[in-house]
């Protein structure tokens, strides 16, 4: 029960939370159902798709006179990792940032349609910012740890939320950085400043910040884009862990990372959607020809 109580705390008034039940309870009720299906919307009710986490639907990003994204409509499923690709201004960071509006801030922004978590519209202006940002962490290409050490980076979140308690503090790191496959490696160095650790490690730090708050969602932008094989590898091994408790979308450069840890992936144009579907799929027998073209090299 804990996934359909947890998104309730995105709101700032107690006032919606009926409506909220409701329209969470009304969301997991209809999946599978005909009724969705009569929407007719592009890249709904793909086979084989498990419960939804999040729905995108007609969503236009514009920043200023560039229209980025356009009319992206598309579900994300729960407990899955579903990878964005597609060709360097297509809109990947674009639309991931909309997921837990980190473009909010973006001057001359102008965001249209909705993008519904757990049958909740996060755009809704009752939207608590900070509490649906717990709820879906983030981690970027360029791994940035805080000038802190290895244990506070770690903490630093769960102090953010109020936690003081030592005890629980350790409790919640060390199983951050477990998650993170990163504890064998730091346990004697937790108070070490983070900024010695290597750019591998720098990242499954990253991760196990975003871990620490127990968040359900994760979105990573290119995240081992700028490691060896090695730590791209180790990466990799986690995103197939961490699909068990957490809904993963991440955008990647490279088609055999999208291959190999994905389920679903999104084929991006110049800010549509393209196609979408499971990665098997797209990856064996595309049904448009820009998404064949681009998955075997044949792009541009
Ligand atoms: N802050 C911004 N202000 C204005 N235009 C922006 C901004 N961020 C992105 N854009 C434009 O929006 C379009 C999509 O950019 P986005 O960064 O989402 O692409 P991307 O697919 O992530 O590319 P890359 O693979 O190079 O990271 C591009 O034309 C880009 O120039
Ligand atoms: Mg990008």
């Amino acid at each position: 029960m804990k996934q359909r109580g947890t998104f309730e705390t995105v709101l700032e008034t107690e006032d919606f939370e009926e409506g909220f039940r409701g329209g969470e309870s009304s969301m997991i009720e209809s999946v599978g159902t005909d009724e969705r299906k009569a929407e007719g919307k592009n890249f709904r009710e793909q086979p084989g798709l498990s419960e939804i986490k999040i729905r995108a639907g007609d969503l236009n990003v514009h920043y200023g006179t560039v229209h980025a994204l356009k009319r992206v409509t598309m579900d994300i499923p729960k407990q899955r990792v579903t990878a964005l690709i597609g060709p360097s201004g297509c809109g990947k960071s674009t639309f991931l940032r909309t997921l837990n509006r980190m473009n909010d801030t973006i001057p001359n922004i102008r965001i249209t349609g909705e993008v519904v978590i757990d049958g909740v519209d996060i755009y809704r202006p009752d939207i608590n910012v900070v509490s649906l940002r717990r709820l879906i962490g983030m981690v970027f290409q360029k791994s940035n740890p805080f000038p802190k050490s290895v244990f506070d980076n770690v903490a630093y979140g769960l102090r953010l939320h109020g936690i003081r308690d030592f005890g629980i503090l350790e409790e919640r790191a060390e199983a951050s950085l477990r998650r993170a496959a990163l504890w064998d490696e730091v346990k004697d160095r937790l108070t070490k400043s983070a900024m010695e650790l290597s750019g591998g490690q720098q990242q499954r730090l990253c991760i196990a910040r975003a871990l620490a708050v127990n968040p359900e969602i994760i979105l990573m932008d290119e995240p081992a884009s700028a490691l060896d094989p090695i730590s791209t590898a180790k990466i990799e091994e986690l995103l197939h862990e961490l699909k068990k408790n957490f809904t993963i979308v991440i955008v990647t450069h490279n088609m055999q990372q999208a291959a190999r840890v994905s389920d679903y992936t999104a084929y991006f144009y110049l800010g549509e959607l393209i196609e979408f579907g499971e990665t098997n799929k797209i990856f064996t027998a595309p049904e448009k020809k820009e998404t064949e073209d681009y998955i075997t090299g044949r792009f541009g």
